[in-house]
């Protein structure tokens, strides 16, 4: 067993929790991720710049990035599928982007409209618009545990995806279990799988939490040594191009794992808390964080 000492969280709410659920106030969105930055969160990736036809959910991420008040040492970050959104983020002023390839031809096709080879014609622009700037970006493979229209993935192709990726200029590649059907030893292969091509170090968990096994499958990758954890406050969201997919693994489970291990993130996870109460308020729904329910329960009964 390898438990890394230290663990990075790379909140996605704002975009990936935000981006499925039905649409918040542009105010409800810049003081959820205030609220992240001051509970220590160090990395937020605060919206997306892609077709408002296609995601209207994140049609007012230049208005969210304009009215954050930002915190000095964290990354707010923003996803580009196209040198369009790379200039929008960039207007906006984005510390850091992300684009986003799939392992699954059907999935890329729904999701960029395009097929995964095309798609790497686009982010090759992206990635030397951003080398021009010195601004680092990010890889998403999404379904790398199964498909929600083709169904198996083969370990090969992500791990081929990966590799060109990184190869591109990816400082970090994020595994994507799109619609969180994975279970931990198939995580562990295909983390070791892409290990194998790209350091561990790079390489980041990003789980949904659809068939509820996305603890369990980050706790078996930990194992191997992951140390970079892509998670959402009040396990928000869902993905647009995934029908019945849940969220991602919330970011208040992910933390009390963690400090169960003694591993270190720096973030307070009582404020994280009420951050996700808050902006659950503005939703049709609570916290979908076992941790956030029975901590507030608790809070309940005590006052
Ligand atoms: P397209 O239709 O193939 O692109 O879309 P196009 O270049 O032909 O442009 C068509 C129209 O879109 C034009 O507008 C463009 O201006 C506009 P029109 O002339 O028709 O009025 N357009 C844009 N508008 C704003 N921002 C842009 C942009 N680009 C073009 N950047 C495109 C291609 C990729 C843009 C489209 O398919 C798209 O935006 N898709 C949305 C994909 C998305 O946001 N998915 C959810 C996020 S990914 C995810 O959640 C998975 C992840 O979490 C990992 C995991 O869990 O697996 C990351
Ligand atoms: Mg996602």
């Amino acid at each position: 067993m390898t438990l890394p000492a230290q663990v990075k969280i790379v909140e996605v709410g704002p975009r990936d929790g935000l981006q499925s659920e039905t649409a918040v106030s542009t105010a409800a969105k810049i003081a959820l991720v205030e609220a992240l930055a001051m509970a220590g969160l160090g990395y937020i990736e605060t919206g997306a710049f892609v077709s408002p036809k296609w995601v209207p959910q994140m049609a007012d991420s230049g208005a969210v990035f304009g009215g954050i008040q930002r915190q000095a040492g964290v990354t707010y970050a923003a996803l580009t599928p196209n040198l369009q959104g790379f200039s929008a983020a960039m207007a906006a002023g984005a510390d850091e982007v992300a684009i986003f390839a799939a392992a699954s031809e059907a999935f890329s096709q729904r999701n960029i409209n395009c097929s995964i080879a095309a798609s790497f014609d686009r982010f090759a622009p992206v990635i030397a618009a951003a080398r021009a700037r010195n601004i680092r970006v990010r890889g998403y493979i999404s379904c790398v545990l199964g498909c929600p229209y083709q169904g198996e993935v083969s370990q090969q192709q992500v791990v081929q995806v990966a590799a060109q990726l990184s190869a591109m200029g990816c400082y970090e590649i994020s595994l994507g279990d799109t619609i969180g059907v994975g279970t931990p030893l198939q995580a562990q292969r295909m983390l070791g799988a892409v290990a194998e091509q790209v350091p561990i170090q790079q390489l980041a968990l990003h789980f949904h939490n659809t068939y509820g096994q996305a603890l369990a499958n980050i706790a078996a990758c930990l194992d191997l040594g992951a140390s970079t954890i892509d998670s959402a406050v009040a396990g928000l969201g869902g993905c647009p191009y995934a029908k019945g997919a849940s969220g991602n693994v919330a970011t208040e489970d992910v933390l009390y794992l963690l400090q169960g291990l003694g591993i270190e993130t720096g973030v307070d996870l009582a404020a994280v808390i009420d951050a996700g109460a808050a902006i659950c308020s503005h939703l049709a729904h609570g916290p979908r964080s076992n941790v956030a329910l029975a901590e507030l329960a608790k809070r309940n009964r005590s006052s």
